[in-house]
């Protein structure tokens, strides 16, 4: 059965044109309760260890301002643990982390960093936020993350984005199996990273997947037609390949 597909919008980039000039303006809270207006079901937000865009009072004004979930990205640390454990979050997606990195390059190695991210999604389950881990597309993965308990996986879409051709159509295939093989050991399959307007056709059509969560081009796009325009377009996208 064809689950219906929930979109968040990640608004980290509002805060990286922020901090550019270091003051308020664009608030991330405004581009959060714009977002919703257009049709986000969820908002999501990296807290990174280096604070480069979003802030922790950003994460603040969030858990007090929207009315919506809020998907709390971080690295598998103390410190981003202590923190969401502080706010709970509706969901925490544990991502891979590395300073030097532009963005998150790839997915969580959760079979070979089995034992670091054990105590941490105990943790996260026992407090009642929703886990989720930002993986490949990759059986061994699934595998750790039905061995860690997390309900939710997320597939870095990254590779498929920046392919083209065949290439990209083998990775889509990947992204499918897996989505179907998460679904069938009672895991709900996310996905997202480079997605566009030209691209997220195709993971939209996946049925099991439930939720995207994109950022980056929705936030380059509302350059040219504004925020609200740019996620009702991708949110039409998104049902139309459903
Ligand atoms: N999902 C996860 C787990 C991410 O880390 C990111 C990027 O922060 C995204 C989705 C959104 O990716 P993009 O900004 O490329 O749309």
């Amino acid at each position: 059965m064809t689950m219906p597909l929930r979109l968040g919008v990640n608004i980290d980039h509002v805060a990286t044109i922020r901090n550019a000039r270091g003051g308020e303006h664009p608030d991330p809270l405004r581009a959060a309760f714009m977002a919703v207006e257009a049709g986000a079901d969820g908002i999501t937000a990296h807290l990174r260890e280096d604070r480069r865009h979003i802030r922790d009072r950003d994460i603040d004004a969030l858990v007090n301002g929207i009315s919506v979930p809020l998907n709390l990205e971080m690295a598998a640390t103390q410190e981003m643990l202590d923190i969401a454990l502080r706010h709970k979050p509706h969901a925490a997606c544990i991502v891979p982390e590395k300073r030097e990195e532009r963005t998150t390059e790839g997915g969580l190695d959760a079979a070979g960093q089995f034992a670091t991210l054990q105590p941490i999604v105990t943790a996260l389950n026992e407090a009642g936020i929703r886990v989720s881990l930002f993986i490949e597309a990759d059986a061994a993965q699934i595998d750790a993350a039905i061995r860690l308990g997390a309900p939710v996986v997320e597939f870095h879409t990254g590779a498929y984005a920046h392919l083209s051709g065949e290439a990209r159509a083998v990775e889509l295939r990947r992204i499918a199996d897996a989505a179907a093989l998460a679904a069938k050991n009672g895991i709900e399959p996310h996905a997202g990273h480079g997605l566009t307007f030209d691209n997220v056709a195709p993971i939209a059509a996946i049925p099991q997947i439930a939720e995207l969560n994109i950022g980056h081009f929705l936030i380059g796009e509302a350059i040219f037609g504004g925020l609200e325009a740019s996620i009702r377009e991708m949110r039409r996208q998104m049902d139309l390949a459903r």
